[in-house]
């Protein structure tokens, strides 16, 4: 029983399935054009609005210390799963590689923790847009009111501490969600021009921040530049560690969501000349230009603004409140960059919901998932269904769950999966030495060793409610899985040549 948990997906049906009637992925992308592609995924709400709350929750000034953290651990598990994308010779995610190397089981931990990932990302993201939009009301003197952009969880108290507002419902969150799932479903996505578009936009803003703002920094917010240790509660009553070392590792996990994205970097291993100089170049490039940025820009943010701002009047749509408050005569700046960021973080929801059923199409064609999840649109070609029912799902988490929690979820989410992908390269360079690699992580077990230690530290800096509801997370699926997945896996009723021609249709 335990042997069959572990049973891999044989590659040839893995080729016969993405092939679909094509002749293979052509050889185009360059590695100038894969830190494109990583940059357009990366820099969004964790840049915008993340930093900010690590800040303020957890590691002041520090958390331009987080920022080294987090892009070191990102540089680890990136080289190792770049590995792990170019011993399969398809296009995918991790779920996709990982069922052909490292069994059924593995596969299927690494699918649903992915939901977290993505589709509590594209929740994450879209609470983020919300608050910029509501600054960008602010300048046709329009608020969206308290209750109806907030979630049910969130509460807005006077400078007194009495409360003043109730959140219901965070309806501008949920309306980009189902606004760019209907796009979705007609089957629009990025172009690479649009793509270079955004690319270009978003690091044009973080390089005027950085400039402009550099002379507005004062020392005085910057003064201790590590508080010292202790714990700081937050107007909703969440307890953090806050400041020494524990601070910065909480915010640490915290901006690591503001790297989430290079991954699909490694995805693209099988579209790109050259992969072996490209892939590094791409993931270590695209992680190295915008670690350098994050860190700038951490700092002339909690530079030019102080702690305090954070936690209160700057708590929402930061970047803009720092500008508005403290950079005099940059009023345009503060405009920009409000219209940039709305832009820039729809992109990267509609590449998360994208991502999302994407890899729940896979397993729904595996049968881990019900069919409706790959059920394709007639007209349009998209699984539609799995984009209706993730509206439901991302959406509900978008309207009615805080920023903080879905954006922390996110993060231990997938520094769970990196985990498990750095621990596999160490094992498949043992069980499976024999595949082809067109690309090699250096120096294992090193750099997967460093690369679970570095996450790892993340996930303990995240504290104990997230362990707890990662922990939930992972319970109800391997219910499920051991209810409805193990039963229904297309796989294991697989007998002979005969069940696996049908496989392949
Ligand atoms: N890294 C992406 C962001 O920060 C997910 O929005």
């Amino acid at each position: 029983m335990p042997k069959r948990l572990f049973k891999t997906k044989p590659i040839h049906l893995l080729m016969e399935e993405a092939d679909d009637g094509k002749t293979g992925l052509k050889k185009t992308l360059t590695a100038t054009q894969l830190i494109l592609l990583g940059i357009g995924a990366i820099i969004g709400a964790g840049l915008f609005v993340r930093t900010a709350a690590a800040a303020a929750n957890n590691a002041g000034p520090s958390v331009t210390l987080g920022f080294i953290i987090a892009g070191l651990g990102c540089a680890f598990a990136g080289l190792c799963y770049a590995e792990f994308a170019s011993m399969i010779p398809i296009s995918g995610s991790a779920y996709t590689y990982s069922y052909a190397t490292m069994g059924e089981f593995t596969a299927w931990v690494i699918g649903w923790d992915l939901v977290l990932e993505y589709a509590l990302g594209a929740a994450t993201v879209s609470i983020a847009w919300s608050e910029y939009l509501n600054k960008l009301c602010g300048y046709f003197n329009f608020q969206i009111p308290y209750a109806l952009c907030h979630s049910p969880m969130q509460v807005l108290r006077s400078s007194s501490g009495a409360i003043i507002a109730h959140g219901y419902i965070n309806l501008p969150a949920l309306f980009i969600i189902i606004a760019l799932s209907l796009l979705l479903i007609k089957g629009v996505r990025e172009s690479s021009i649009f793509n270079a578009i955004i690319v270009i936009t978003k690091v044009a803003i973080v390089i005027l921040f950085i400039v402009l703002g550099w002379s507005f920094i004062k020392a005085s917010n910057h003064t201790p530049f590590i508080p010292a240790p202790g714990t700081y509660t937050d107007e909703q009553g969440v307890i953090h560690n806050f400041g020494g070392i524990l601070g910065i590792l909480g915010a640490a996990g915290v901006v690591f969501f503001a790297f989430i994205g290079f991954d699909a970097v490694s995805t693209a291993a099988q579209e790109t000349k050259d992969p072996k100089r490209a892939m590094p170049i791409g993931i270590l490039g695209s992680l190295i230009i915008c670690t350098l940025l994050y860190i700038l820009f951490a700092f002339v943010l909690t530079g030019v603004a102080g702690v305090e701002d954070f936690r209160h009047a700057g708590k929402e749509a930061s970047v803009t409140y720092t500008i508005q408050t403290y950079m005099h005569g940059y009023g345009w700046l503060a405009k920009l960059v409000t219209v940039a960021i709305l832009a820039g973080f729809s992109s990267v929801i509609l590449v998360m919901l994208y991502g999302q059923s994407r890899v729940f199409y896979s397993m729904s064609k595996d049968g881990l998932v019900p069919a409706a999840f790959s059920k394709i649109h007639p007209k349009f070609r998209t699984p539609y269904q799995s984009n209706i029912l993730f509206i439901v799902f991302v959406g509900a988490f978008a309207s009615f769950v805080p920023g903080d929690i879905v954006g922390d979820m996110t993060s231990i989410g997938t520094l769970f999966a990196f985990i498990l992908v750095c621990a596999g390269i160490i094992i498949l360079r043992k069980t499976h030495p024999e595949l082809q690699r067109q690309f090699k992580a250096p120096f294992v077990p090193v750099v997967p060793v460093l690369g679970i230690i570095t996450c790892g530290a993340m996930i303990y800096g995240l504290g104990w409610p997230n362990w707890v509801r990662l922990g939930i997370w992972m319970v109800i699926g391997l219910v499920f899985y051991f209810s409805y997945g193990i039963r229904k896996s297309k796989l294991r009723t697989l007998d002979g040549r005969k069940n696996e021609n049908k496989l392949s249709k």
